[in-house]
């Protein structure tokens, strides 16, 4: 009886001993592949990005995980792109990217590689405003604030929509290039949520630029 115990235990101890040790080769080796590759052996995996900001050039070494969104506010620290819902579903992110506007929170910050990106702080600055961001001064157009740069940033680049020629939803004719109406900016401006209520303000506003544009 005693035997048996004694070879249960020295069984079992082997069996536990060997587990530790396949675990502690597995976990070097994963160390050593990882450090090899170029990663902090303990870190997450990070990259290079480089790309223009309001025509400067920035390279950032980023955890690959990093949004547009953060790495322009926390990494570069242009704060004037909001922070909404940061789940695609208010708009108060949007930037320009390449001449298109997107919510920078659904992108990643490697995604834009060369790219070349337009915030809220590259339009205008206080004392040299862009046609838009004084046109919503004019037409009152916001209030919290919270939304406007996302609104501006749209405003823009729906307005070269148009003149390019994109057909949106409610574009009834596709054989002819859309035309800049209420309806046409409602449906663009869709994706930007203002709680406050400023929409008509809005719409006054960017159909003012778009006269001044004509
Ligand atoms: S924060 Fe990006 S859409 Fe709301
Ligand atoms: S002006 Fe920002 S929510 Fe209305």
């Amino acid at each position: 009886m005693a035997i048996s115990h004694d070879i249960s235990i020295s069984r079992r101890g082997l069996l536990a001993g060997g587990a530790i040790s396949v675990a502690t080769v597995a976990v070097s080796d994963s160390a050593a592949a990882t450090q090899e590759s170029g990663r902090p052996a303990n870190g997450p995996p990070t990259a290079r990005v480089s790309f223009e900001v309001n025509g400067s050039a920035h390279e950032l070494e980023l955890d690959t995980r990093t949004t547009l969104l953060d790495a322009l506010r926390e990494h570069l620290r242009l704060t004037g792109t909001k922070k909404g819902c940061d789940h695609g579903q208010c708009g108060a992110c949007t930037v320009i990217a390449d001449g298109r506007r997107i919510n920078s929170c659904l992108s990643l910050a490697v995604q834009h590689d060369g790219d070349k990106i337009t915030t809220i702080e590259g339009l205008g600055l206080p004392g040299k405003l862009h046609p838009m961001q004084e046109a919503f001064v004019v037409h009152d157009g916001y209030q919290c604030g919270y939304c406007t740069p996302g609104q501006i940033c749209s405003a823009v680049a729906v307005l070269d929509e148009i003149e390019a020629g994109i057909p949106s939803h409610v574009t009834t004719d596709l054989n002819e290039p859309p035309k800049v109406t209420r309806g046409e900016l409602r449906e663009r401006m869709s994706g930007n949520i203002c709680r406050c209520g400023a929409y008509s303000n809005i719409i006054d506003a960017i159909t003012d630029v778009a006269g001044a544009k004509a």
